[in-house]
């Protein structure tokens, strides 16, 4: 068996929100990646120029940054959704980024779910709906997903979690994403 290549995980933060406590628990998440040897990426949407989906009618129009994005991600083994709850649900900005991409970028890639709540109840409807999303794209959707309620009171001013057993579960999603992007990636 060889391993192809170093594994590359990228995590896509669906919170512009300048402090989003989506993006520091997606870099806590990419920690445990990189533990695990992979070479990771935050991808702060930002950072990109994008258009809705269905704004041109060919794909090659898009404006740079879309390729560049979809580019990223079909080159990434690993792939980490993180997102706040919004009303009972997922952001809007992943649900507009995941709509520009599809198949090519998705499809038998290995998905961690992070996801932040302002109350108690934690984002479980959100994760529970990229789940669904995530299969429909035909990627592996890792079992253990994370979910931080009170997401506002998790953090200390430089992004790490208060409790180190959060830490560790967070973690967890980005070391078994890049576990099991490394079996997908044997070849004999
Ligand atoms: C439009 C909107 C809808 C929200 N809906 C919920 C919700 O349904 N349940 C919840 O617990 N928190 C909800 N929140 C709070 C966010 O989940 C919380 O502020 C989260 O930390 C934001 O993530 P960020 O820090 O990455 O921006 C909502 C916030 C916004 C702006």
């Amino acid at each position: 068996m060889v391993i192809k290549n170093q594994i590359y995980v990228v995590a896509i933060c669906g919170s512009l929100r300048e402090g989003s406590t989506t993006h520091s628990a997606l870099s806590v998440a990419l920690t445990g990646a990189e533990e695990e040897g992979a070479k990771v990426e935050l991808i702060d949407l930002r950072e990109y120029r994008l258009i809705f989906q269905s704004v041109v009618s060919d794909e090659s129009d898009y404006p740079p940054d879309v390729h560049k994005l979809k580019a990223k991600v079909k080159r990434a083994d690993g792939i980490l959704l993180g997102t706040p709850e919004y009303h009972g649900s997922f952001s809007g900005v992943l649900k507009y980024v995941l709509d520009l991409m599809g198949f090519d970028e998705f499809e038998k890639k290995v998905i961690g779910l992070v996801g932040v709540s302002g109350g108690r109840m934690g984002a479980v409807n959100a994760l529970s709906m990229l789940r669904t999303v995530g299969a429909s794209l035909h990627a592996f959707v890792i079992p253990a997903a994370v979910s931080i309620p009170h997401a506002s009171d998790a953090f200390d001013a430089n992004g790490n979690l208060h409790d180190p057993e959060l830490t560790e579960r967070v973690k967890m999603v980005g070391r078994e994403v890049t576990q099991i992007a490394t079996l997908y990636n044997k070849r004999e």
